[in-house]
């Protein structure tokens, strides 16, 4: 199955052995390997992307969701040409850095906000912060949910063993002694948790689940799970790192729930690094000098302030999310169509501007479901796309994301594509590596 690849990627190859040689692996972010070797890309503009090799694809990967504005946005990019001229860090705080408070938490029903860069920071930051409130030690979080590179949550993100699994070496036993797992959508599972552990501050949770394709949440389930914690004085934490930017108010406003805390990442600098760490002014004001720590040099860099501004503002307006929302609708509908046709084992999920797709004949609704997907179809599927000119996702637990700049045609041609891919994974499995270290 990788003799196209082979073909294709001839370019991507030579670098590939170069760039072992200097950086581990030839990437800067594990997720962006894969067998035989990654993808080496030079450029992109609106929904497409280019490779060193000169292939052009149809972008739905959209840098791991942060690109609903597309790539290289003209009014984002007129904006960072004309913020960098006036400084890209000024090393106090930064003037439009309230502005663009204001902006979230009106958009995102909040109190107060930080910044940081990326959503590892913020969700270890949002960890610290409930502890500090509610001056208990114990964290929840769920299997299959990630949050980030940081120790204490990369914990049962993809295990292949029961128990509580770091998803990296080099956590020790004594980091992780603290977080506790339930299973995604079985409330069972986390009033079990409560009854049996004292001492529990925190509960985090991807309120979509998106580091395992897009598995849907039971709405009771999560109701529940707020109320749970409400009565147990346990701080919510909403991880919207992805879905913060994918519905206007993200997915709390979507569920109409109100966690304590939410954290925002990805698209909502239209492709410049700045996350959010939001919520209600008692559980935020423990933050400060002497109180909570919460640094960042990068923090609230006017590059990224003003692209939040423009992209908020300007860009993921009402008109945008209902664009993308419709091709995603379409993709969704295309997919279940090409699964009855083909009359393949595959089950469809979308939420938004976002879907995904698993050889399974069911969509899961846990880890321990997701992992019975067969993940050698989904491998043939995937090659098979990318030698179409398709980057349908960027790994099979990810999913499609619709960028403004995406359109009926592009679609169209991924459905055309998908189409074949099926077709050929039907009777062919190519392996794809599921360590369960990130
Ligand atoms: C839900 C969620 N939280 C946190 C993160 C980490 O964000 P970052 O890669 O910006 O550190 C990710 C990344 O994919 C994510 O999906």
């Amino acid at each position: 199955m990788f003799e196209n690849y082979y073909a294709d990627t001839i370019n991507s190859k030579v670098l590939y052995e170069e760039a072992t040689t200097i950086i581990p692996y030839g990437v800067s972010s594990n997720y962006r390997f894969f067998d035989p070797y990654p993808l080496y890309l030079k450029r992109g503009k609106g929904s497409k992307v280019w490779d060193v090799d000169g292939n052009e694809y149809i972008d739905f990967n959209l840098g791991f969701g942060v690109l609903e504005v597309g790539h290289s946005n003209e009014i984002v990019a007129e904006e960072v040409y004309n913020a960098f001229k006036e400084s890209s860090i000024l090393g106090f705080e930064y003037c439009k850095a309230i502005e663009l408070a204001k902006i979230i938490k009106k958009r995102y029903n909040v109190d107060m906000v930080r910044f940081s860069s990326t959503g590892t920071e913020a969700t270890m930051h949002s960890i610290r912060i409930a502890r500090a409130y509610s001056r208990k030690k114990k964290i929840i979080k769920f299997e299959g949910h990630y949050h980030g590179s940081h120790d204490q949550l990369l914990v049962n993100v993809n295990p292949t063993k029961e128990g509580i699994v770091p998803s990296s070496l080099g956590i020790p036993e004594e980091v992780i002694k603290n977080t506790l797992i339930a299973e995604w959508n079985n409330l069972e599972s986390f009033e079990k948790i409560i009854r049996e552990n004292k001492d529990i501050g925190a509960v985090i949770m991807e309120p979509i689940a998106m580091n395992m394709g897009l598995i849907p949440t039971k709405l009771d389930f999560l109701k529940g799970v707020v109320e749970l914690s409400r009565e147990n004085n346990i701080v919510v934490i909403f991880d919207e790192t992805k879905t913060g930017g994918k519905y206007n108010s993200g997915a709390a406003g979507y569920f109409n729930l109100e966690p304590d805390i939410k954290v925002i990442g990805k698209s909502i600098a239209g492709g410049l690094p700045l996350s959010v760490i939001a919520g209600k002014k008692e559980i935020m004001s423990v933050i400060g000098p002497g109180k909570v720590a919460h640094g960042g040099t990068f923090n609230a860099n006017p590059l990224s302030v003003r692209a939040a501004i423009v992209t908020l503002e300007k860009i993921l307006t009402e008109n945008a999310f209902y664009h993308m929302h419709r091709l995603s609708e379409i993709l969704e509908s295309g997919y279940k169509d090409i699964a009855e046709d083909s009359k393949i084992e595959l089950s469809v999920t979308r939420w938004g501007p976002s879907g995904s797709i698993y050889f399974l004949d069911k969509v899961p609704m846990s880890y321990k479901e997701f992992i019975k997907a067969d993940f050698g179809k989904w491998g043939t599927y995937f090659f098979a796309m990318l030698s179409q000119g398709v980057i349908p996702m960027a790994g099979f637990n990810e999913q499609w994301t619709i960028s403004i700049k995406h359109s009926e045609e592009d679609i169209r041609k991924h459905l055309e594509c998908a189409d074949n891919a099926i077709k050929l994974a039907k009777n062919k499995r190519t392996e794809v590596n599921l360590d369960e270290s990130f």
